[in-house]
């Protein structure tokens, strides 16, 4: 359970030589509370923390605000790759690994990609996608497994002013297709084949079966990860190895504005179409930099492990910009962290003497199910501090993963932020006490808070929603071609106020613990999904009528979806029907997806206008009280 008076105190050794020690020493700050306090006027700190990133031409404002949209470091001249390679190659940074890639299966070698080798092969692929005629502002779909050409294929794509847009490699065909419409790009890069769980998943095959039906998609590169025999479409697909055979291995970085596009990433919402955040170049480098620096507190001599996916927010920034930014040395793991056994990861630890390991409840729930016997047969003693990142973290994972990981003397990093705000944003720091299961106190410049219905201030340890006050550097921009829903998301609840879409409370001290999602989104192993888009995948099935997806409690996975669903005259109920549509939907959106149940009903309960109300079929699923159910039909 958690506790608000449960306190761990930073180990005095951290404190003294962290990062942000030596901030708040050079600006003579001496407590956390100073600290936050002077960073209330939020344009001083980013601004300081801008000067700590190279520009082509300095920016002369640092903020534009017309709420909601948000225009940073204006007049300023910046490219990120600049940063996280570009200003490496003089130093003696160039020489220093970069990547340490790890294939899953264990008979292939470990890489190490140091930022010259990088810098390389971005060069190339860069000079490729140029012949092909990708330039500035064009979209890029990226459809890679975690191996170092996905993060090539980003930073290539943004060296040139391309765009770039990740499609997590787990997602179907379908949820593929659906985004490079959407953004209409050009080139797809692929690759043959991944392996996960020692299975070969065949992403090629996918790719072929999206790019049907996507007109704007004119070559598809495909990366030989895996030997393995792909169709090659004569004109259209092109090998990755051959067209960058030949390329030269040097290539300008465009010199870009601010508010150039960097990337967009789709992510859930209440309805069935995923929203395409739109992140731009410069803000997203500082906030994303600032953080990693502050609150993973990285040094020189430090290694990372950021084990998310990159198809992610959290691998876009802080396996890919941020750590390269701050010229760190990260380690990338292609597999699943059960494999072959649950050691896996706590071996990789040990080898690689991993300093900083930042990872998900999820997997650390499911560590716990395993059982602390794997991890104490490896030497953990190199790490120093944790993080965890995606969903609450339950009190009792937090204290395993603090004794059985860190040993009892790394402090945790409970970190909240989501992919429309591009940063942590809401975050303890190494010197911050710690209480299990609180995310604690907004970074430095952020200002936020937990709202009632009717949009005031919370009491102490009251439910609400959490809002988020002023602008950030690394916010979205805007929803990919649709600002109308980005105004209406994010800002039209409480007029000029972010609303995160979380639930909430504040307690006496001024810690922040997030209880989970307060719309109608899942949160299944730290990946979001909205319930609308289980529903609208359901509903395409021949066979039914009317789907209702809620959200069940899952010891491992946080959330899983579970649906009830009326069918067609003329359909059964059966069992082979249920196993029929679970399969159905983990083709349609991807394995996430996957329903953990399936109840059919004759009916779904409404409202008088024909709404489905979730909301009953929850409180019933749950055995929790149905409350107000004035509204229902009958
Ligand atoms: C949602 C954002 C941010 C990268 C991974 C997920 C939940 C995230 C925490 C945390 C409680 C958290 C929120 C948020 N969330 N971190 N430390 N404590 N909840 O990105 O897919 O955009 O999801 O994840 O519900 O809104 P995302």
């Amino acid at each position: 359970m958690a506790d608000n008076n449960e306190i761990y105190n930073p180990p005095a050794e951290l404190v003294k030589n962290a990062n942000i020690t030596k901030f708040m020493e050079k600006h003579g700050l001496k407590t956390l509370d100073e600290l936050l306090t002077k960073a209330q006027d939020y344009e001083w700190f980013w601004a300081e923390m801008a000067k700590e990133l190279e520009w082509y031409k300095a920016f002369d404002k640092i903020l534009e605000w017309n709420n909601p949209f948000a225009k940073w470091y204006l007049g300023g001249k910046f490219n990120i790759v600049h940063n996280a390679i570009d200003r490496h190659m003089n130093t003696k940074t160039a020489d220093k690994v970069a990547f340490i890639y790890e294939p899953e299966p264990e008979n292939e070698k470990v890489e190490r990609w140091t930022y010259r080798q990088l810098n390389t092969e971005i060069c190339k692929f860069a000079n490729a996608l140029k012949k092909l005629g990708v330039k500035k502002g064009d979209r890029i779909t990226i459809y890679l497994p975690m191996v170092p050409q996905v993060a090539i294929a980003m930073l290539a794509c943004a060296k040139i002013g391309a765009i770039h847009s990740v499609v997590f490699s787990g997602f179907s065909s379908g949820s593929l297709k659906d985004r490079i419409i959407d953004a209409e790009a050009k080139v797809l890069i692929t690759a043959d084949g991944a392996y996960r769980r020692g299975k070969l998943v065949e992403l090629k095959k996918n790719a072929d079966e999206s790019v049907k039906d996507t007109p704007s998609i004119q070559h598809v590169i495909v990366f030989n990860r895996a030997d393995t025999k792909v169709n090659m479409t004569e004109g259209r697909d092109l090998w990755w190895h051959e067209i960058t055979a030949q390329e030269s291995d040097q290539c300008p970085t465009e010199q870009l504005d601010s508010e150039d596009m960097l990337y967009t990433l789709y992510t859930s919402g209440t309805t069935g179409k995923p929203k395409g955040i739109v992140h731009v170049h410069a803000g997203y480098a500082v906030g994303t930099y600032a953080t990693l620096k502050f609150i993973f507190d990285l040094k020189e001599s430090d290694i990372w492990w950021c084990a998310a996916d990159v198809g992610w927010v959290t691998g876009h920034s802080y396996i890919v910009y941020s750590p390269l930014m701050l010229g760190a040395t990260s380690v990338l793991y292609e597999g699943a962290p059960d494999f072959p056994n649950a050691g896996r990861w706590w071996k990789t630890i040990a080898r690689e003497k991993v300093t900083v390991l930042y990872t998900s409840p999820t997997a650390i729930r499911m560590h716990m199910r395993y059982g602390e016997k794997w991890a104490g047969e490896h030497d953990l003693s190199s790490l120093r501090l944790l993080g965890s990142v995606g969903e609450p973290i339950n009190p009792e994972a937090w204290r395993w993963y603090y004794k059985y990981i860190g040993g009892e003397r790394c402090p945790i990093m409970d970190t909240w932020w989501q992919t429309e705000t591009g940063h942590i944003l809401i975050t303890p720091l190494p010197i911050t006490p710690l209480k299990p299961g609180s995310a604690t106190k907004p970074f430095p410049g952020a200002k936020a808070n937990v709202f009632t219905q009717d949009g005031h201030p919370i009491k102490p340890n009251e439910n609400g929603f959490a809002v988020l006050l002023t602008p950030w550097p690394g916010m979205l921009r805007t929803l990919y071609k649709d600002p109308e829903r980005y105004k209406e998301v994010y800002w039209s609840r409480f007029p000029g106020i972010y609303l995160t879409g979380d639930s909430c409370t504040i307690d006496e001290d001024g810690y922040f613990w997030f209880r989970g999602r307060a719309d109608e989104v899942l949160n299944v192993a730290g990946h979001r999904l909205g319930t609308a888009e289980v529903e609208s995948a359901l509903v395409a099935h021949a066979a039914v009528a009317e789907a209702a997806v809620i959200g069940v409690p899952h010891e491992v996975k946080g959330d899983v979806p579970k649906a009830y669903v009326t069918l067609k005259v003329g359909f059964e109920k059966s069992e082979e029907l249920k196993k029929e549509l679970k399969d159905w939907v983990s083709k349609e959106i991807g394995p996430i997806a996957r329903p953990e149940e399936i109840e059919f009903r004759d009916k779904l309960p409404k409202t008088r206008s024909g709404k489905i109300m979730r909301r009953l079929l929850k409180a019933e699923a749950l055995g929790k009280p149905i409350g107000d159910i004035s509204t229902l039909e009958e």
